[in-house]
């Protein structure tokens, strides 16, 4: 899929601007670079904010592939609306309007995604991930960004600011080690994302 360098630089500056959180310039690459080699036909979003993954994703699909991209921030889910007609994806990208941790369960196990990227509530990892591991396909790939949250969850951090997500991040990255299923990688870039493939 074609899109405009310009327009998606413009959307980049316009988030960056009213403090949407995107993904990171070096996360961003990271992850482009293992779409440009998968080429997927089906790909599945948790946190859309306001499109400039998705849309970004959109030029790595295969022929015909489509994106589904859950968000349940009711402005967000407005503003990536507005943003996917702009760059004409409308076909290609279906935004769900709803807490992932729902919507993803009225998904069919028939799903088959190739790749499943969460990017929502670090809290929700757990249930996102275990979710995911149920809709990608064999052999597929989960991407999940923000698992080592600005450094806390590999340091002895233990405040009660912040525990919560910081505990559960760290039983995240555990299950996603000891799981047999799963072959994962942890990179510590921005706020450390890891890559993880699923064999069922
Ligand atoms: C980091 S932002 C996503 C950024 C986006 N992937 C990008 O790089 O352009 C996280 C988004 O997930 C949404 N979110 C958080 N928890 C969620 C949940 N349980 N279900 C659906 N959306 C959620 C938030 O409202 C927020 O817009």
């Amino acid at each position: 899929m074609q899109i405009d360098g310009n327009m998606l630089e413009e959307l980049k500056k316009e988030a960056m601007q009213n403090f949407v959180p995107i993904l990171r310039d070096n996360t961003m690459k990271l992850i482009e670079e293992r779409l440009e080699l998968l080429r997927p036909k089906k790909i599945l979003e948790v946190g859309t904010a306001v499109g400039y993954s998705a849309i970004t994703f959109s030029k790595y699909l295969d022929e015909g592939g489509k994106i589904d991209t859950i968000e349940r921030n009711d402005k967000r889910y407005e503003k990536a609306l507005e943003n996917i007609s702009k760059f004409n994806l409308q076909n290609a990208i279906n935004v769900i309007f709803g807490d992932a941790k729902e919507e993803m369960k009225k998904l069919p196990d028939s799903s088959n995604y190739d790749v499943i990227f969460i990017d929502a509530a670090k809290g929700q990892y757990i249930a996102f991930l275990e979710e995911a591991k149920r809709l990608v396909k064999n052999g597929g790939l989960i991407i999940a960004d923000n698992v080592l949250f600005r450094g806390l969850v590999l340091s002895d951090y233990n405040e009660h600011k912040n525990r919560t997500a910081v505990n559960r991040l760290r039983e995240f990255l555990k299950i996603i080690k000891e799981e047999k299923c799963f072959d994962s990688e942890v990179i510590d870039i921005d706020d450390g994302v890891a890559f993880i493939t699923v064999n069922k």
